[in-house]
């Protein structure tokens, strides 16, 4: 079994090739990524000289190029994790994502329908999304899979796209496909420009942790190691043509979320109470910015026995010993562009 996962050097796509490296020896693991800000070979070192394990350095913008790596390896499926992902990028440059999110997706559909033209038998094409296609929920109600797409900013509507192409390739072509759904993940590797690593690199430096608008808007976390499990059981045990969601009921209040890590922080500092919270300032909300997301995991729990294995809880403190554990990679990353990002984003 030969797989290409996309965006292998990236947060969560680290956390799934070294579960399918390491748990599964067999198969042949090709890591395709372009190492852009998000991309870190770092991510993987553990794992690189495996004998399973090929990292490709190249673009899925590419076309020649992904059609070349699909002819030289012959891959078998494909895990497709590689995208732009994160929203606030997405508002300054919105055609970024079209490119990579939507381009990039249409030529690893295209390759993927030439190499396995004559025989679509065993062949699979995973595609990993987001809960953000469905759009903002109001208090109540969660997204299910038959939930009506309805994306609003320019990243969710990239993978709202990208989605929609790769049913479309199944309908069409018939192209074998799976889609997840997942709600925000956190944990280690995760870039510090998203909520939770950039508020633990902030407390650690005692920065202020800028809270969007009044702080009252609600997502639904994930640890990503669990995120993984579950993308490997959906990859072995899911049915084509069919979408799962995955989350882990488990919602927070941005200011409720960043209260409790404030907490945490000032214990692992040694700290005293309340030390790091001075830091939270509310600043200007994000345009567009949707209110809610809760997702309903129940089908990929009754038909696949998925679940999640840590609490927020246990994953934060997790997460949180991760990071100050591995300052050098926290330091790595937050050099350079990064420095630029922050200072134009958060002005
Ligand atoms: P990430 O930004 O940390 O990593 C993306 C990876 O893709 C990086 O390694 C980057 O170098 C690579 N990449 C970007 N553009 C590329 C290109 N043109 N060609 C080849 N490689 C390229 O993202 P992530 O948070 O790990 O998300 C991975 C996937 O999971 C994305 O498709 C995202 O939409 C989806 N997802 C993310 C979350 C989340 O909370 N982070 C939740 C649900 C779904
Ligand atoms: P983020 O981690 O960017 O994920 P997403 O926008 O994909 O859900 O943001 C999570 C929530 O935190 C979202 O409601 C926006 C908010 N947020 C802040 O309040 N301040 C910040 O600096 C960031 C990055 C996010």
């Amino acid at each position: 079994m030969k797989i290409l996962i996309t965006g292998g050097a990236g947060f969560i796509g680290s956390h799934v090739v070294r579960r399918f490296v390491t748990k599964y020896p067999a198969y042949q693991i090709f890591n395709l990524d372009a190492l852009t800000y998000a991309g870190n070979l770092e991510n993987l070192k553990d794992i690189q000289k495996s004998e399973n394990y090929t990292f490709l350095k190249g673009d899925i913008t590419d076309a020649k190029y992904i059609d070349s790596i699909f002819k030289e390896y012959n891959f078998d499926s494909v895990i497709h994790l590689a995208a732009e992902s994160h929203v606030d990028r997405s508002i300054t440059d919105p055609l970024a994502f079209v490119k990579t999110n939507v381009i990039g997706t249409m030529n690893l559909l295209n390759s993927a329908k030439e190499s396995w033209k004559n025989n679509f038998k065993g062949k699979r094409f995973y595609h990993v999304s987001t809960d953000e296609v469905y759009g903002s929920l109001g208090a109540n109600g969660l997204f299910t899979e038959s939930t009506s797409y309805d994306p609003n900013s320019p990243y969710s509507a990239s993978k709202a796209s990208s989605d929609h192409f790769v049913r479309a390739y199944g309908e069409t072509y018939g192209l074998p496909y799976i889609i997840t759904n997942c709600s925000n993940n956190y944990g280690p590797n995760h870039f510090p420009e998203k909520l939770i690593p950039l508020f633990i690199n902030n407390i650690i430096h005692k920065k202020s942790l800028p809270v969007y608008g009044d702080g009252n808007y609600t997502r639904d976390w994930l640890f990503v190691e669990d995120h993984a499990t579950a993308i490997d059981l959906a990859y072995h045990k899911g049915e084509n043509h069919e979408t799962y969601n995955i989350g882990g009921f488990n919602e927070w209040k941005n200011i409720d979320l960043v209260k409790l890590l404030c907490k945490l922080m000032d214990v692992k500092l040694n700290q005293k109470e309340g030390e790091s919270e001075k830091l939270i300032t509310y600043v200007k909300d994000r345009p567009g910015h949707d209110l809610r997301y809760a997702i309903d995991a129940s089908k990929i729990n009754k038909e696949l026995g998925w679940e999640p294995s840590v609490t927020f809880e246990q994953g934060l403190e997790k997460t949180i010993d991760w990071f100050l554990q591995n300052q050098d990679w926290l330091d790595n990353v937050t050099s350079g562009d990064y420095k630029e990002y922050y200072s134009k984003m958060y002005q």
